[in-house]
């Protein structure tokens, strides 16, 4: 049986990290405030001239080294961002170039801090169909970009990053791969969470605005709900989920979908206390993490949801 594997995974944090303190200096707000009301201590914020494709490129690097594959065997990227370095070409054709592989598809995929996991059921349509045999999916944003740093409702939540893994069509048969995808969305919800400029508004990117409570209300409840549903979609129950690997917007939201979901927070990976917020970066970097330092093994089944702008939310569940 042909299943959608996860081989290999790589990610990219700018050397420069930024404390609530530095940012106190700025705005009003507090340590204190910070750490209380959303978990977060510090995030990597991009240089003046690195770009979203330079973090994508070596996040991907990363994720090729920990595969042992050359790049020439990559033969389709997917990238989910909202921060591309130019409005075309994509970031992913960009990566296409950088990395010196050819042909086969690539594109980037705009679902907000859903990206990654829209990336991930485009990519697995292309493993499914044979369109692509080993996939890059990456998740990479310079939010630093979209924020105004004079608002402190939201300058304290974001960072800068990029997460990479590789998606590969194997034929075995275990069951490590993905079991099942659910994705869904509600444009009425788009007022709550946005930027205020675009292309054909603007002609610029805008800042980030959201009504921080209304968002945390439909992150908890739409989050629980599409794990659930991807859950039992996989033919598992919640109790089989080892690992719960979800956007990483505030350690209040990943406590309230632990309860929710009746699992203690220890199954919750969390990286967001030095990542902060990275919208479609933080699954794939959450996921590099807990990877490399061991706690996700062969055989674990992962849950990954997210919610971001659209409203889109959505959850892929993985047997590792
Ligand atoms: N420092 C200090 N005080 C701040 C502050 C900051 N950075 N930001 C807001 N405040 C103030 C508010 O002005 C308000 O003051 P008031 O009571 O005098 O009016 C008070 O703190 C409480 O604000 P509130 O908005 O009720 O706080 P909250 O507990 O809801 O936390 C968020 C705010 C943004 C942290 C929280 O709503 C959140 O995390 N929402 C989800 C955001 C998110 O994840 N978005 C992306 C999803 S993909």
């Amino acid at each position: 049986m042909a299943r959608s594997v996860i081989i290999a995974t790589g990610s990219y944090l700018p050397a420069r990290v930024v404390t609530n303190d530095v940012l106190a200096e700025k705005v009003d707000t507090s340590d204190a405030w910070i750490r209380e009301r959303t978990g977060i201590i510090t995030r990597h914020l991009a240089a003046e001239n690195e770009t979203t494709s330079d973090m994508a490129l070596a996040a991907a690097r990363r994720a090729l080294t920990a595969a042992g594959l050359d790049a020439q065997a990559i033969d389709g990227i997917v990238v989910a961002t909202s921060t591309p370095d130019t409005t075309m070409p994509s970031v992913a054709s960009k990566l296409q170039s950088a990395l010196g592989s050819r042909g086969g598809p690539a594109l980037d995929v705009v679902a907000a801090c859903t990206g990654f996991v829209a990336a991930l059921s485009v990519a697995h349509g292309w493993l499914e169909t044979g369109l692509a045999r080993n996939v890059l999916v990456i998740g990479a944003e310079s939010m630093s970009r979209i924020i105004d740093w004079n608002d402190r409702t939201t300058c304290i939540l974001f960072g800068d990053g990029a997460g990479a893994v590789i998606l590969a069509r194997k034929e075995d048969e275990s069951r490590r791969g993905i079991l099942a995808l659910q994705l869904e969305s509600d444009g009425a919800l788009g007022t709550i969470l946005g930027t205020s400029g675009g292309v054909s508004t603007t002609q610029t990117a805008g800042f980030l605005f959201m009504e921080g409570q209304e968002v945390f209300r439909h992150g908890v409840e739409k989050m629980s709900s599409v794990t659930r549903a991807a859950v039992a979609k996989a033919g598992l129950a919640l109790s089989d989920v080892t690992w719960v690997v979800a956007h990483q917007a505030n350690a209040r939201m990943i406590i309230a979908i632990a309860r929710q979901l009746k699992l203690p927070p220890e199954r919750f990976i969390v990286t967001l206390d030095r990542h902060a917020n990275t919208s479609a970066a933080s699954i794939p970097l959450a996921l590099d993490a807990a990877a490399r330092d061991g706690r996700i093994a062969p055989g674990d089944i992962l849950a990954l949801p997210a919610l971001g702008a659209g409203l889109t939310w959505g959850c892929c569940v993985i047997c590792w």
